[in-house]
């Protein structure tokens, strides 16, 4: 069977406005998607402007919140869903330790109702993805890499709420027969990305000479993860995983913050020329380390890379000089962002 009409949650966020770009682009997906987003400080329909016009037919937007169950089983039946890829969550660790609830409403109820909708619809149901993150397996130490198996040891609020959800996903598949897949992946970057995360936020202070925070020594290690790579393993995983698997994908691409920072400075200094206060290094500010802050992590993908022959594209070097470009390039996305002004369009618009 073939996915016909597939609901997308969170596709107006970060991770999911690159993947419906990138899906609806695919040749071998011929369906419609439906984008279920609530729209929170994270979801930006500016991220898909257009798109209505350039899939004629074949993309749908639907405001609702995934903690609303009968919205969602009302969705499920005016459109028949038969697939789900779900990308809707809090995403924020910061925002999980000062203001945890809404991690728990939206990753954990919020996958629950989605559950129990694809569940009532089983008959035509045909696939379940989950996306998760690597911070569900909790830190590591310098040595090691974290494997489908590690065990989870989540931190922080959001890694515990997404541990929670991966662990719903996957009793669905077993207890109930749900036709399930699970992907854990590391930290992603690329355009369109909230400047609350790293990359952006340096990227936009550092463009307009403010100060760069960097928590702690700087010296916490990622596996930076280029965004359309994320989207063409979910794809992969989708079309070719095994149900009731789990895959983690990462971007074998482990780097310290503070590298990164520099990084991103000196790639500005050299395109845009150097700011009114000299290097933009001089704006690092190392300040107050996040409670609980995970030292490091990294991920083995050698499952999805042995089984489903999949590996990343982009190196980091190609990948953050496009993703900064594209942060300069877009100064009306970015000037819309920071001045808060999506969010009075939205209400304007749309009603939850
Ligand atoms: P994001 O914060 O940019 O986007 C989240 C989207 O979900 C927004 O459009 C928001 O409006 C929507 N949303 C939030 N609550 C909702 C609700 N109750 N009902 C409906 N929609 C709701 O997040 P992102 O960075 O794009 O991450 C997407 C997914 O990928 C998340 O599940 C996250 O855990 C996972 N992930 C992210 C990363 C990363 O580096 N960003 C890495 C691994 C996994
Ligand atoms: P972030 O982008 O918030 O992603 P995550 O917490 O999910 O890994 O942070 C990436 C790393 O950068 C993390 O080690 C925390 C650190 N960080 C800073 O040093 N300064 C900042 O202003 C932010 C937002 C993050």
């Amino acid at each position: 069977m073939e996915i016909k009409n597939l609901m997308v949650t969170g596709g107006c966020g970060f991770i999911g406005s690159n993947f419906i770009q990138y899906l609806l682009g695919q040749g071998d997906f011929t369906g419609r998607i439906i984008n279920v987003d609530k729209l929170t400080y994270a979801g930006n329909p500016d991220n898909l402007e257009g798109i209505e016009k350039d899939y004629p037919g074949r993309y749908l937007f639907e405001r609702a919140d995934i903690c609303n169950l009968e919205r969602m089983e009302e969705i499920f039946s005016r459109y028949g869903i038969n697939a789900v890829c779900h990308f809707a969550a809090e995403s924020h660790v910061d925002r999980s330790i000062k203001d945890p609830g809404a991690f728990i409403y939206t990753n954990i109820v919020g996958t629950f109702n989605l559950l129990e909708a694809a569940r009532s619809h089983a008959g035509d149901f045909i696939l379940f993805h989950h996306i998760s993150t690597d911070e569900v397996y909790g830190s590591l130490g310098k040595e090691g890499l974290f494997k489908e198996t590690t065990p989870y040891q989540p931190t922080s609020p959001y890694s515990a709420a997404k541990a929670s959800s991966d662990h719903l996903v996957r009793a669905y598949n077993k207890t109930y027969g749900l036709p399930v897949t699970v992907s854990n992946c590391s930290n992603n970057y690329g355009p369109y990305q909230f400047p609350e995360k790293l990359i952006p936020l340096i990227t936009l202070n550092a463009k307009e000479g403010e100060k760069l925070p960097v928590y702690g020594d700087g010296r916490n290690v990622r596996d930076w993860l280029y965004v359309e790579d994320h989207c063409d393993a979910i794809w992969t995983i989708m079309k070719s995983g095994r149900r009731g698997e789990t895959y983690n994908i990462g971007g074998n691409m482990e780097m310290e913050n503070i590298v990164i920072v520099e990084m991103i400075c000196d790639i500005l200094d050299e395109i845009t020329g150097l700011g009114s206060n000299g290097p933009r290094r001089n704006l690092i500010t190392f300040v107050t380390d996040r409670p609980g802050h995970d030292r490091r992590y990294a991920i083995d993908f050698s499952k999805l890379q042995n089984e489903l022959n999949w590996s990343p594209k982009e190196s980091f070097e190609s990948g953050i000089r496009k993703t900064l470009s594209w942060y300069l390039e877009n100064s009306e996305w970015v000037g819309r962002v920071k001045n808060n002004e999506y969010r009075s369009w939205i209400s304007e618009q749309y009603t939850l």
